[in-house]
């Protein structure tokens, strides 16, 4: 039987020279592929008692819905800046390659909520971080964040001391 690594399709020298790409469209593209990557990640959230699934844009949208749904959680999505239409909440970050903007509608999250963060990757750890201080600034609690994939060799992990991180797919 395939394992969830075996759809992840990794492309050397993009979007820049020296970066392998962990491409995830491979594993979408793929029925059995798009449901054991859900039904992993599902399952390293499946004894918490949480109340709200974060994603952050846009491949956290893409795994952090499914799993939101199937445990009929609400979703909120963490968008590049200037795409949401209400009153938000932003952070500056740094990525593996450029820098970026994210915000959060200041609605979106109640105090003391507890909260799963999804996305597909870690790499610099630095869109998790900005993400994970947007959630804490409205008063949620992030109670696990989890990844498909993580970069273990760009030590994302470091920028997450205390929190309890978990990745289905782990790559030196
Ligand atoms: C990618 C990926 C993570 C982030 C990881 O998103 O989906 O969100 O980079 O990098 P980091 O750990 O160094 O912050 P990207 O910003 O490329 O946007 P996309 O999901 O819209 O492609
Ligand atoms: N986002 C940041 N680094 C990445 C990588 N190496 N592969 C896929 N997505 C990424």
């Amino acid at each position: 039987m395939k394992k969830v690594e075996d759809y992840v399709r990794s492309i050397p020298d993009f979007p820049e020279e020296g970066i392998i790409f962990r491409d995830i469209t491979s594993v979408l593209q793929d029925a059995d592929g798009l449901q054991l990557a859900v039904d992993s990640m599902q399952n390293l959230v499946k004894d918490l008692d949480i109340d709200v699934v974060v994603g952050t844009e846009s491949r956290g949208f893409i795994f952090g819905v499914p799993i939101a749904y199937n445990l009929h959680k609400p979703f909120v999505p963490v968008r590049k800046k200037g795409k949401l239409p209400c009153e938000t909440l932003a952070m500056e970050y740094d990525l593996e390659y450029g820098s970026a903007e994210i915000e959060i509608h200041t609605d979106a999250i109640k105090p003391g909520q507890k909260v799963v963060i999804v996305d597909d990757l870690i790499a610099t750890g630095g869109t998790i971080e900005a993400a994970v201080k947007l959630v804490e600034e409205l008063g949620g609690e992030v109670v696990k964040i989890i990844f498909l994939m993580e970069l273990a060799g760009l030590k994302g992990r470091e920028r997450l001391k205390g929190y309890d991180v978990a990745s289905v797919i782990c790559y030196d």
